[in-house]
């Protein structure tokens, strides 16, 4: 289970925080979080499973065609843990024509299979990917065998589903209710798990466990959206998502869009960013420690690590106070030395820790901050849905690429 431990000391705005967070949590969350409702029955994951199955059989490569939200879950669980039942590679989320030259010669020397994912699918990373894609897959295969190997998850009723349907693709339903940094759980984030190979059934143990666990007793969360939103008041402008292992990498982005592009709105909102540790150590352990004090940092580790001893060796290095100990010890080390030092230099904390990396607890916190920046928004004073920014840049964009401003 998922265990929560606070490292801060309440300030003045901690009480009204919490109890802003608390009515939110009765009155708008249960509306909010619909997209968690979403249930797939057993012969509905048969038949996902069935066609990942068949795009796998004849595939060295499956390309995920997404951006933001619509890859986000899926490659943080598959990258996070090492999921291999075929190679799954990223297309779709650049514009960078060195990364569509890989691609397309990707293309030309293995066997591939796709899932394009787009809400909207006038995105133009995942829309013009998903065309210079198909058609170098349309000079290897013929159309039956293209259709084969081609999954589209676009909205009901909409132009890529439609293409979908009009082509014989495998076509999914990217459901109305679900926005796409709300997709863990949803068909975008279920088939590209399903074709790595991720135990979708532990998955979803992991959310719904969580759900329970919250609805029983929401202290945690509570507290958690209360220090985030009492010490943003008090000045810390930024939160800091600091993981203890090199395979949250992912995790850590989508933890960051998850809480930026929710609550970064009306000119308000906690900035988030996040570190990879002990590495960032070596970068940014300098400024979080002793430059301006502007953070707040929720840590995450994993509590059972693999044993891997330290070796012995003839060659004088002066490592051998290492002896005895394993890299799980040594790691533990640097996260309580890291989390005391930054915490006695004043930055109010909270520590996140997984039992083991898997399905199971990547469903919990998903679910839990998936439910965590739904309450904390509302108590920053903005809906979590709105994301009104991310079209400034875009309107310009259109003018140059189409001539005009559509
Ligand atoms: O969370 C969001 O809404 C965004 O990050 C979207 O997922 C992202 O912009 C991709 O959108 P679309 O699926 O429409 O291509």
């Amino acid at each position: 289970m998922l265990k929560f431990k606070k490292l801060f000391d309440e300030n003045e705005y901690f009480e009204d925080c919490y109890k802003a967070a608390e009515k939110i949590f009765e009155e708008d969350t249960p509306k909010d979080m619909e997209f968690l409702d979403i249930r797939y029955d057993e012969d509905y994951i048969s038949n996902l499973e069935a066609k990942a199955e068949e795009m796998r059989e004849d595939s060295d490569y499956f390309i995920l065609i997404g951006v933001g939200g619509s890859n986000g879950a899926a490659r943080s669980l598959i990258e996070g843990l090492r999921l291999s039942k075929i190679k799954t590679v990223y297309g779709g989320n650049f514009l960078s024509p060195i990364q569509m030259q890989e691609i397309l010669d990707l293309i030309s020397e293995n066997d591939i299979c796709i899932d394009i994912i787009a809400k909207n699918f006038k995105t133009i990373e995942p829309g013009s990917h998903f065309r210079m894609i198909r058609e170098a897959m349309a000079k290897k295969y013929d159309k039956e065998e293209l259709a084969k190997r081609i999954t589209v998850t676009g909205s009901p009723g909409e132009l890529l589903n439609r293409i979908g349907e009009d082509e014989n693709y495998f076509v999914l339903d990217f459901e109305e209710i679900v926005g796409g940094r709300f997709s863990a759980f949803s068909n975008v984030g279920l088939f590209p798990m399903i074709m790595a190979g991720a135990d979708i059934k532990s998955y979803f143990k992991g959310r719904d466990d969580m759900l329970s666990k919250i609805e029983n007793d929401p202290e945690d969360l509570l507290t958690y959206v209360a220090y985030r939103t009492s010490n943003f008041k008090d000045g810390k402008d930024i939160e800091i998502l600091s993981s203890f292992d090199p395979r949250f990498k992912y995790f850590n982005k989508w933890w960051v869009q998850l809480f930026g592009e929710s609550e970064g709105t009306n000119g308000t909102g906690i900035y988030p960013d996040s570190m990879l540790f002990s590495e960032d150590l070596h970068s940014m352990g300098q400024y979080i420690q002793a430059g301006k004090q502007i953070f707040m940092e929720t840590f995450l580790r994993i509590k059972d690590y693999p044993e891997v001893d330290f070796c012995e060796s003839n060659i004088d290095d002066d490592f051998d106070y290492l002896l005895g100990k394993n890299f799980g010890e040594i790691n533990r080390a640097m996260e309580e030395a890291t989390m005391t030092a930054h915490t006695n230099g004043g930055i109010p904390a909270v520590l996140f820790e997984i039992e083991s990396l898997d399905e199971y607890h990547f469903g919990q916190l998903y679910t839990f901050f998936l439910i965590a920046v739904l309450v904390s928004a509302r108590v920053i004073g903005v809906s979590p849905f709105e994301q009104y920014g991310v079209e400034a840049y875009k309107e310009d964009m259109f003018k140059r690429l189409r001539g005009n401003d559509e």
